[in-house]
């Protein structure tokens, strides 16, 4: 969607994986989905520095709202949990230099049942522009992937008619492919700027592995639709949760950069231990995600367990890409793979070489050339990372 905004994928916070449709402040109120726990994660993004590297959007996801509308039609926030209302919550989020993001469904109730935006779509984006929201998240529950083609459109019309420059974040694709449509993704990026096309990631490496297979399986028809504008989401990271060990962390954190994903963590800031704090806040790797080519990298290797990963990036050098490459270890032989390739094999033929670097180790591995062979250990379900900056080559000298 060509609105100005998601130049780069969008980064931040959203409640969803984490925190779920807890609704229980009695018990638990330091968990339930609440105006507190949004401060709480807007507070502590700026205060752990998680802002300063890019992650500024503060999003809800589902079970918000009260059950029913107001007697005119209104979608209103819970009144025990949301006390304040929505349009102070984003002004607290605002006030910390950051964004904030909402959720609701196209169809009749959100999949957890809360009133959802068929029949209000107007009504609904205006609220959305009095709040003062930046992102909007639209689910796809209780509604007719058929009618979307039309309906997710006609959502983003009213979005824009409210002169409140808002992502659009759509879930779009993913219900056509579960009714076996083959989405029209030629709209799709034309009305959207971020759109789900798979499964919801889960608390384990199981589901991070069936996203990265989905991602590599169909990548011909995916990779192409991502750029500048609308990206392709495969959804949360869920770094610093139960789920992942470190090595799978890391290599959420290195796929989602290649594939140009969303940065969204949901993941309890207040707990989370400082191994995984640093892959989320591993600058370089965000250097990837966020790379201003906003080319989706690919699979471009794959056997035995391992696969390789690549992206082009900036900085361009005539007809030559640079390239974030990673190395995936999906074998559970519990010892690490060798792996080792050249540069050339990899399509990294700049006559002038590269300059190579490891983003999550300190190697670097100096300029090397096409015909160099790079060798990595690439621990079980774990990922080395390179950077592959092209450099200029200059033509012999022509002294007399
Ligand atoms: C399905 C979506 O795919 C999830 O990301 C989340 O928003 C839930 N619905 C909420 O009910």
């Amino acid at each position: 969607l060509e609105n100005g905004l998601a130049r780069t994928p969008p980064m931040g916070w959203l409640s969803w994986e984490r925190f779920r449709c807890n609704t229980d402040c009695k018990n638990d109120p330091d968990n339930c989905i609440s105006e507190n726990l949004f401060r709480t994660m807007a507070d502590l993004v700026v205060s752990e520095g998680y802002a300063a590297l890019g992650y500024e959007f503060i999003n809800i996801d589902d079970c918000w709202l009260e059950k029913e509308r107001s007697l005119t039609g209104q979608l209103v926030p819970d009144r025990t949990r949301f006390p304040s209302g929505l349009h102070d919550l984003s002004e607290y989020i605002h006030s910390k230099g950051l964004k904030f993001g909402i959720y609701e469904d196209y169809g009749n109730y959100t999949c957890a049942g809360y009133p959802g935006i068929l029949g209000y779509l107007e009504t609904d984006a205006q609220a959305f522009a009095d709040w003062n929201v930046d992102y909007v998240k639209i689910d796809g529950c209780y509604s007719h992937p058929r009618d979307m083609d039309r309906g997710y459109p006609e959502f983003g019309y009213y979005l824009n008619r409210t002169g409140r420059p808002m992502i659009y974040s759509c879930s779009w694709p993913v219900y056509q492919i579960y009714s076996g449509m083959s989405p029209n993704f030629t709209s799709i990026i034309e009305h959207c700027n971020l759109w789900r096309n798979f499964d919801d990631i889960q608390d384990s490496w199981a589901s991070v592995e069936s996203i990265i297979d989905y991602y590599g399986n169909n990548q011909d028809i995916i990779v192409p639709n991502a750029g500048p504008g609308h990206w392709n989401d495969p959804d949360m990271l869920i770094i610093g949760n139960f789920g992942l060990s470190y090595e799978q962390s890391k290599t959420q954190m290195a796929i989602w950069a290649i594939l140009a994903a969303p940065l969204l963590m949901s993941v309890d800031l207040r707990t989370i231990r400082p191994e995984y704090k640093a892959i989320l806040q591993n600058k370089k790797i965000i250097a990837v995600d966020q790379d201003p080519l906003g080319i989706q990298g690919r699979r471009i290797y794959k056997h035995n367990g391992i696969e390789i990963w690549a992206r082009p990036t900036t900085p361009v050098y005539q007809n030559y890409f640079s390239y974030a490459v990673a190395f995936l270890n999906r074998r559970t032989d519990g010892t690490p793979s060798d792996v080792a390739v050249t540069l050339r094999e990899l399509g990294l033929s700049n006559p002038g070489g590269y300059t190579v670097e490891d983003l999550y180790e300190d190697v670097n591995y100096g300029t090397l050339v096409p015909n160099t062979k790079i060798k990595v250990k690439v621990n079980p379900s774990g990922v080395v990372i390179l950077r592959a900056d092209v450099q200029p080559s200059f033509e012999p000298s022509t002294a007399r």
